[in-house]
């Protein structure tokens, strides 16, 4: 893949326009979920981070997700991934190739998705990219999630409308917006970026060839959460006590569940509780499981650990592009697991969680040592330069 091209940050590693003269305090405050804004030039040079043919090759990678889609005329067609080669090309009909978690393959992309965390990395999804021919765009619709859309290479035009109409149209394979009613027309040169927050109506088209990098974020509704929640509960669930009626009596239907079972079994369920503490270690978990199709690559021959450590000071160390770290409650949790450290390693794990990095030269306990060890034994983090 080609590398990271035209990046201009400051040296708190953000882009100096990444907001357009706003502070993150100033963003969140007047804009975040609230109204759009244009940047004009938010990443200067940005003209992409993977180039054409890379994207399309991740397209028909079968461990990658994609959609593609094709209009003709008012006709939609999308074919989910992994795309065929054959047919993503021609320029006939407008089409568009969008891939998802490019940011799991992709370095340079997990970098890009990072210079957002001025966003809790808990609210981060991912970032897809896509490409579309002359005419190209998954047409008008809304999403339920926070956008930011930063323009790679070529240029798209987009309308933006803030309608309380979100009815779609019928028979269709896409969620398409039967009335479109834009209030806003941009066109988006390279380096441009348009933030939306959830429920915006929008239609991007590309004019001639462009790339779009969507950065997403996730926001889980209340039955999905629910429902995880649940299934986390069931593994931890400890209750006491035997179902018990010495003082049964005949019933006349001996098919009725009756009275005293019913209150017996609420007492019995009203002894599952929770409390804030587990909501924590919930969050922690969930938010770090990696997604089902993400699989990570242990390297094929560690070093030991005493040339891991070596060359860990000399060049620092970075979470894979694919690893999740979080921190509820001065625990930490990475990729879906709960880490066991001493007290003093807190502040070494918070700056590898904030920045994904760890400077060169940096002190380790044995502990911490011994535990970033084993997440380089199973491809979690690597020793690395900084960018
Ligand atoms: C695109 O990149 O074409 C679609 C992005 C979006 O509308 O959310
Ligand atoms: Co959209």
């Amino acid at each position: 893949m080609r590398a990271a091209v035209g990046l201009i940050w400051d040296n708190a590693g953000m882009y100096t326009n990444l907001l357009g003269g706003l502070s993150p305090r100033q963003f969140l405050s007047e804009y975040w979920q609230k109204k759009p804004l244009l940047v004009r030039q938010a990443v200067p040079g940005f003209t992409g981070l993977v180039d054409h043919d890379d994207l399309l090759e991740m397209a028909c990678d079968p461990d990658v997700e994609s959609r593609l889609v094709r209009r003709h005329n008012n006709e939609w067609e999308l074919q989910r991934g992994p795309q065929k080669r054959s047919k993503l090309r021609g320029a006939k009909h407008p089409w568009t190739v969008l891939v998802q978690g490019v940011n799991l393959w992709v370095p340079a992309a997990d970098a890009l998705l990072h210079k957002f965390d001025f966003i809790p990395q808990a609210r981060l999804d991912d970032l897809m990219v896509s490409y579309a021919v002359d005419g190209g765009g998954v047409g008008p619709h809304f999403d339920n999630y926070d956008v930011f859309l930063l323009q790679g290479a070529g240029k798209r035009r987009w309308r933006i409308g803030a309608q309380d109409d979100r009815s779609l149209l019928d028979d269709v394979p896409l969620k398409i917006l039967k009335n479109f009613k834009p209030e806003f027309d941009w066109v988006l040169e390279p380096g441009d970026m348009l933030y939306l927050p959830p429920h915006w109506a929008h239609d991007g088209v590309a004019i001639g060839e462009c790339t779009t990098y969507s950065i997403g974020f996730r926001s889980p509704d209340a039955q999905e959460l629910g429902s995880e929640f649940l299934g986390w509960m069931q593994d931890r669930l400890k209750l006491d006590g035997l179902y018990a009626d010495p003082d049964l009596e005949p019933q006349e239907n001996s098919a009725l569940i009756g009275d005293r079972m019913i209150d017996q079994v609420m007492t019995m369920l009203a002894a599952i509780r929770w409390d804030r503490a587990d909501v924590a270690a919930f969050l922690g978990h969930y938010l770090t499981e990696p997604k089902p199709q993400v699989y990570f690559e242990p390297p094929e021959q560690p070093l030991t650990q005493r040339k891991f450590l070596s060359a860990a000071r000399k060049l620092g160390l970075a979470l894979d592009a694919r690893s999740l770290l979080l921190c509820a409650e001065s625990r930490f949790y990475l990729n879906g697991e709960l880490l066991t450290i001493e007290p003093d390693d807190s502040t070494t794990l918070a700056a590898l969680a904030d920045k994904r990095r760890l400077p060169r030269d940096i002190e380790l306990s044995d502990t911490l040592a011994n535990l970033l060890y084993e997440a380089y034994c199973d491809g979690f983090v690597h020793p690395a330069e900084a960018p």
